[in-house]
């Protein structure tokens, strides 16, 4: 069983995690309109990642005997100009929702809720990783992002990229 107020972060967390799929995906297609075919892979292996997130946190809420509440998501951004842009973009939405995840967790001790607090790591070193790969390729792009055969090199790099469904167990 599971409290009223962890409950409700997690069930919140479902939704950022949904949305930030919506969001990769609208990358996703940005970089397919402007030609980045490997982009447009990183990205869409990143929205697959972010359903499996979602559904991670929907299976955990029934296995504590807790109520799923699904709510609308929000139509994503749309308006990208470039590559970097893009990629800082990423980097300033995961932030936020590693600042989410930490609340979750925070929530989960206010409640004294271990076995969330011990469930909710698992996202909090996906965090870290999630993080640290948005910044390497900003660091990439803005080392060499203006020539364009390093731009297709990078974008060659991003396109072997595979989706490995994620488990947390
Ligand atoms: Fe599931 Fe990118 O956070």
């Amino acid at each position: 069983m599971i409290s009223e107020k962890v409950e409700s972060v997690l069930n919140s967390q479902i939704n950022k995690e949904f949305y930030s799929a919506y969001l990769y995906l609208a990358m996703s297609a940005f970089f397919d309109e402007i030609g980045l075919y490997g982009f447009s892979n990183w990205t869409k292996v990143q929205a697959k990642e972010e359903m499996d997130h979602g559904m991670i946190l929907f299976d955990y809420i029934i296995e504590r005997d807790g109520t799923v509440k699904l709510e609308k998501i929000d139509a994503p951004e749309k308006n990208f100009d470039n590559s970097l842009q893009v990629f800082e973009k990423i980097l300033d939405h995961e932030k936020y929702v590693t600042e989410s995840i930490n609340c979750v967790a925070s929530m989960s001790e206010d409640e004294c809720d271990l076995a969330t607090r011990h469930f909710i790591n698992w996202y909090i070193s996906e965090q870290v990783e999630e993080e640290a790969n948005a910044r390497d390729v900003i660091t990439k792009l803005k080392m060499f992002g203006n020539d364009k055969a390093s731009l297709y090199h990078i974008d060659c790099d991003l396109g072997k990229r595979e989706y490995k469904a994620h488990s947390y167990k």
